[in-house]
Order: C-alpha cells, then sequence, then structure tokens
C-alpha cells in the first residue's frame, strides 16, 4: 500500500500538482506550494463546495473574514487555552510525536521511531496556534494569531449578517480559506500540514431542532462526495472525549488512505457555546429575535468542515489506476470526475511543423477554450501525449489530422474507454456540453 501511496506522491510532484514549499531552500516541513494543475484542482474542488453549499440553496451566504483577527476572538473561543497537542519529545534527537499518534507496539513501549533511543521526556502541551505580531514592537500587547480554523471570522460576524441581510433561522454562513496550525508532527504528504485551506459552514438553528439539522448536513455532504465521485468513504462517531472542547457531538467523515482510514471532514454539533462564549467577552448581544413567535435565543449552530488538501489526496489516491494494455503497455490514468479533472480536453496537431493542421487545432483550441480549461500540446507521438493526458486525468484528448482539413471533423478520445470518435468541429461544443 505505501508502494502505491510513493507512487501518487511522486506523480502528484512530477506532474505539477504539488510541490515542496520553498524547495530551493531545501523546504520547510509541513508547508507546500500547488502547481498549475494543482491549483486547478483545489479549485474546481472549491467550486463545487461553494455551489452546493451557498450557490445551490436560499438559506446560506457567503463571508471572506480577514485571516489576522483580535486575539480576544481566539481567548473567546478557547483556543488560546486549550487547543493544544500534548507530546512527547525523544531526549536523544528531539523529535516530538504526537501523545495518540504513539500507538505502535515499538511506540508503547516508548522507543523513539526515529532514532531507537528509550523515551525519557515528560508528557507536554504544545499550543498550536502560530503566534505573530501587529506592528513596530513586539510586545505582549502585539500579539496576534493566523486563525486556527476559519469558523471564528463566521461568528465575529454572526450580527454583520443578521443586521445586513435578509437571513433568518434556520440560516448558514459559509467560508473558504487558510487556516494555519503549528502541528508538532506534520506528516502523510498534504493530509497534515501547517498551513491548509478549510471550507468551513456554520448553520444556526433553533436549539431543539440541532439534531434534526445534524443529520440533514451530514447525509448532503455524503451525497457531495459522491456527486465528486469520491469512494471508499465511512462515517465515525467520536466518542465524547475525543471531540473538541466547543463540541456537543462530531461525526467524521473519513476516507480509506492507503495509511489507513482518516478524516476529511468533520460534521459538528458546537451547539451555543461560540455564540455565548463571544457575549461573554465582548459584551455584545448576540442573540436571535424571532419575529414570528416574537422569541428571543442564542442560536445553535452545525458546523460541516473540510479540508480542501485533505480531500485533494483523497481523490488523487482513489482515482488513481494503473492498468495493462492490449499492446502489453502500461498505463498510469486519473479517473477523475470531469468536473474536478485541472483540464477538460488536451487538443493535439497531428504533426507540429505542418503550419494548416496546427492553424486548425489552434482555432479548435481558441474555440474550446471559451467554454472549457483546455490543454494544448503539439510534441511527441499521438500515443505519448495520451499517456500524458492520461496521467493528469484530462477526460477528452481532440486530434486535428489530415482528415480535418478535408472533412472538418476531429478524433475525440474518451480517456476511460480510450474509445475513439469523429466529430464535425461545428458539433463539438454541443458534444462536450452533454458531457463536462
Ligand atoms: N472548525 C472545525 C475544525 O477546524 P477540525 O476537525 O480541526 O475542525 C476540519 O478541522 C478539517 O480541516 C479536517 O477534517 C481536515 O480536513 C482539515 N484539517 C485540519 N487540520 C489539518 C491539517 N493540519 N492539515 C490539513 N488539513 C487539516
Amino acid at each position: 500500500m505505501n508502494d502505491i501511496f510513493e507512487k501518487i506522491t511522486s506523480l502528484a510532484k512530477r506532474r505539477g500538482f504539488v510541490y515542496p514549499g520553498s524547495e530551493i531552500y531545501g523546504g520547510l516541513g509541513g508547508f507546500y506550494d500547488f502547481g498549475p494543475l494543482g491549483v486547478e484542482l483545489k479549485f474546481n474542488i472549491k467550486q463545487a463546495w461553494w455551489r452546493d453549499v451557498v450557490q445551490f440553496r436560499d438559506d446560506v451566504v457567503g463571508l471572506s473574514a480577514a485571516i489576522i483577527m483580535n486575539p480576544k476572538v481566539w481567548e473567546a473561543s478557547g483556543h488560546v487555552s486549550g487547543f493544544s497537542d500534548s507530546f512527547l519529545e525523544c531526549t536523544k534527537c528531539r523529535k516530538r510525536f504526537k501523545i495518540e499518534e504513539l500507538e505502535q507496539e515499538k511506540e508503547k513501549k516508548f522507543i523513539c521511531a526515529s532514532c531507537g533511543e528509550i523515551f525519557e521526556g515528560k508528557v507536554r502541551k504544545f499550543n498550536l496556534m502560530f503566534k505573530t505580531s501587529i506592528g513596530s514592537t513586539e510586545d505582549s500587547a502585539s500579539v496576534a494569531y493566523l486563525r486556527p480554523e476559519t469558523a471564528g471570522g463566521i461568528f465575529v460576524n454572526f450580527k454583520n449578517v443578521l443586521d445586513t441581510m435578509r437571513v433568518k433561522i434556520p440560516f448558514g454562513i459559509a467560508q473558504i480559506g487558510k487556516a494555519f496550525r503549528n502541528e508538532i508532527n506534520p506528516k502523510d504528504f498534504i493530509f497534515r500540514t501547517r498551513e491548509f485551506e478549510q471550507m468551513e459552514l456554520e448553520y444556526f438553528v433553533k436549539p431543539g431542532e440541532d439534531e434534526k439539522y445534524f443529520e440533514e448536513w451530514l447525509e448532503r455532504r455524503l451525497e457531495w462526495y459522491r456527486s465528486i465521485g469520491l469512494k471508499n468513504i465511512r462515517t465515525y462517531e467520536q466518542a465524547k472525549e475525543e471531540r473538541a472542547h466547543y463540541s456537543k457531538r462530531t461525526v467524521d467523515i473519513e476516507y480509506k488512505f492507503p495509511f489507513g482510514w482518516q478524516e476529511i471532514e468533520g460534521i459538528a454539533n458546537r451547539g451555543d457555546f461560540d455564540l455565548k462564549a463571544h457575549i461573554k467577552v465582548s459584551g455584545i448581544d448576540l442573540s436571535y429575535f424571532d419575529e414570528e413567535k416574537k422569541e428571543k435565543f442564542i442560536p445553535y449552530v452545525i458546523e460541516p468542515s473540510a479540508g480542501v488538501e485533505r480531500i485533494a489526496l483523497a481523490l488523487l489516491c482513489d482515482v488513481y489506476h494503473e492498468e495493462e494494455l492490449d499492446s502489453g503497455d502500461k498505463r498510469i490514468v486519473l479517473k477523475l470526475h470531469p468536473k474536478l479533472a485541472p483540464y477538460k480536453i488536451a487538443i493535439f496537431p497531428l504533426l507540429a511543423n505542418k503550419e494548416k493542421l496546427v492553424e486548425l487545432a489552434r482555432r479548435v483550441f481558441n474555440k474550446l477554450k471559451e467554454e472549457w480549461f483546455c490543454a494544448w500540446d503539439d510534441r511527441g507521438n499521438i500515443g505519448k501525449r495520451y499517456r500524458a493526458q492520461d496521467e493528469i486525468g484530462t477526460p477528452y484528448c481532440v486530434t486535428i489530422d489530415f482528415d480535418s482539413l478535408e472533412k472538418d471533423d476531429v478524433t475525440v478520445r474518451d480517456r476511460d474507454t480510450m474509445k475513439q470518435e469523429r466529430i464535425k468541429i461545428k458539433d463539438l461544443k454541443d458534444y462536450f456540453s452533454k458531457f463536462l
């Protein structure tokens, strides 16, 4: 299984999905850069999420809050005092291990998995928030934090949205953005990093209706994963002692990675923890007044929270296939759902040095790219060009050959079936509209 993971991570680097962060300076642990294909994949994931959670609904609005907020936000939310991991540090090599990760037999005896020495250190706690300072002095008054979750920005804007938008309970506020955690042990490629993107919804409901909406959102989120073609998912109900300090109930959506079942999204019932905490610290009334029933209450919150990079990694693992062809050759193909594939169509002039072919191919390219993200490739033989597009998950390839000049048609090749058919150039947009 690790062999497969190795192949997937190497493909991600080799084909421009993910690069190690600051690579020319030796990298920086827990930080990655997303290359030309990675940025498209992430964009498509975020767009699919936004369409489902915001655009297709009349009860959810969007938000983009600042990453750095008044530190009181994180004092109120309990992150300054409670957002920490317990770790054990090897006295010899100084490598730190998260307590819950010391599961393997040899680690239970507390033998360092890195250098083989026996641990002597004490269990210590470590706050996961990145600290920074604002302004020219670095005293305690200037301390600020990079947000560890995007949710904080939503809670502090609850009243703004209520006062400026025509929303009524139940309604949600959605946000996609960067979050930062100084993870003790970033690992498994882009699975656990120190900088990542979250897609979060805070759905405000009347107390007592929280369980009903919890179930609704859990089902809707599972349905979304099915709609983007992700298989191998399951749910996991967190035990009380596993839950975050704010949670009444949490169900994780897990994906079966080559390194085991792991969380890609958490659905939490945060109750009224956050709004109450912000009322207490800010002194501002964040309750809701129901005009029809003439009653005032502090809403409960249902929170589906997903990580963009974890979903991207799950997808890469899920759609990676190695296939034996009739010719005896092998092909690597990413069977990504077309709406997530970085490029939708690749356009090839059969020969790069035949002016007429290139001219017609350019015309086809310009026409199709008005609608879809298209790749252009005029190098090497057509078989190699197909293989290269299969490897990055491009659903369709279009080849312009000498017949195209006579008959105004092209060869369209399907990534998954590898079947080819001739389509008239004038019909191409209609043809692809059916699939893309
Ligand atoms: N607001 C709730 C919250 O932040 P979480 O379970 O800590 O809950 C939600 O995070 C999601 O964010 C996770 O399911 C995961 O997809 C993503 N995530 C959390 N920590 C991450 C990390 N260090 N690297 C990558 N993604 C992470």
